[in-house]
């Protein structure tokens, strides 16, 4: 019993200490646990801001901005997107990887393959890419250190060499199994672009010294 009263006061006065002093008036800034989700740098909708000069921390978006998902508008003559704002669900080869039911190989007639398209797809693949797959595809990215089961492809497998253009392109559109899709992050022209580095990746790796 005695324990029990003891335990009761300690309560009693841990719950005073805790809540007792409400009301009264701090000259110090309250202790706060998470201060970082209280205070974020950061402007609220329709809010007043003494930064900019009109006071407004709302800001009209840039001229000729295009709102995420919506097409460029297109190009009087040719019909094709004026520029690279092009995330189409559009029909054809170019937009699905698909020729009828079937992937296709090789690359779309709408696809100029110089070096400024494989310099985009290194940089693109770099950005998306190499976190699972790792820079040069080997599937060792940093996510495979953390993430093992299951492992991210290999995208230097005999399989992945052997499947055809219009199948990466598709992969990369839809995703497959714990990969997500791109369709919304990264244009046709861009994927298309993934897919030419990629192979030349899966090239430069089936070389040796010797050869
Ligand atoms: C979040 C990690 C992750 C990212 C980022 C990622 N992938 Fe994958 N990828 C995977 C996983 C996991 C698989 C295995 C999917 C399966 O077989 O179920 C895979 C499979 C693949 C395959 C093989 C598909 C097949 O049919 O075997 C290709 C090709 C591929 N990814 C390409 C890419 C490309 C190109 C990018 C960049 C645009 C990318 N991936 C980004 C996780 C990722």
């Amino acid at each position: 019993m005695r324990w029990f009263f003891l335990v009761l006061a300690l309560a009693i006065v841990t719950f005073v200490v805790a809540l007792g002093p409400r009301g009264a008036k701090f000259s110090d800034p309250p202790f706060e646990l998470f201060p970082d989700m209280d205070r974020q740098y950061k402007f609220k909708s329709q809010k007043p801001s003494h930064f900019f000069e009109d006071g407004r921390a709302s800001r009209k978006p840039v001229d000729g901005t295009i709102p995420m998902g919506y097409s460029a508008p297109l190009n009087k003559e040719d019909g094709v997107p004026t520029s690279a704002l092009d995330f189409s669900y559009g029909e054809g080869y170019y937009n699905t990887g698909l020729f009828g039911d079937y992937f296709g190989s090789g690359y779309p007639e709408e696809l100029t393959l110089d070096q400024a398209l494989l310099e985009r797809g290194k940089q693109r693949f770099q950005i998306n890419c190499t976190p699972c797959h790792g820079e040069s595809g080997n599937g060792q990215g940093i996510v495979s250190k953390y993430w093992l089961i299951p492992p991210t492809a290999n995208l230097q497998s005999d399989l992945v060499k052997a499947l055809p253009e219009g199948q990466l392109f598709w992969t990369i559109t839809h995703g497959k199994g714990l990969m997500g899709p791109y369709k919304g992050t990264i244009n046709v022209q861009d994927r298309w672009a993934i897919v030419a580095y990629l192979r030349a990746l899966q090239k430069t790796s089936a070389t040796t010294a010797a050869n």
